[in-house]
C-alpha cells in the first residue's frame, strides 16, 4: 500500500501554482490546478530540467529549459507521447497535502 508523507501545506500552493518539494529525499514537482493537487516527478526526461520551477498553464506545464510540456495529471509529454516522468498519488488531510512515492 502507498505510504503518503506531507510535502506541503495547501496554502503554501495557490490555485495555478507549483513548486518542487523534497519527500524521502525524493525531488517532486508539485502542481495546484484549479484547487486540485497533483505530483510528478521534477525530472525533465530531456535533460534533467525542474519541472516545479517551470510555467503551469491550466493541467500543463512548461520545463523551464528547453519548453517541454507535460499533462501534469498524467505525466505524460505532450512534445513526446513516448517520453512520461512518474506520476505520484496526491491526498489532502486537512490543510496538509500528502504524496506517496510509488
Ligand atoms: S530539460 Fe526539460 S525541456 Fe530540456
Amino acid at each position: 500500500m502507498a505510504e503518503f508523507k506531507k510535502a506541503a501545506t495547501k496554502d503554501q500552493l495557490a490555485p495555478g501554482e507549483c513548486t518542487t518539494v523534497e519527500v524521502d529525499g525524493t525531488a517532486v514537482a508539485l502542481f495546484n490546478v484549479g484547487g486540485q493537487f497533483y505530483a510528478i516527478d521534477n525530472t525533465c526526461v530531456h535533460r534533467g530540467g525542474p519541472l516545479g520551477e517551470g510555467e503551469l498553464e491550466d493541467n500543463v506545464v512548461t520545463c523551464p529549459w528547453h519548453g517541454w510540456r507535460y499533462d501534469v495529471t498524467t505525466g505524460v509529454s505532450l512534445v513526446n507521447a513516448a517520453a512520461k516522468v512518474a506520476k505520484y498519488q496526491v491526498k489532502v488531510e486537512g490543510n496538509d497535502v500528502l504524496v506517496a512515492l510509488e
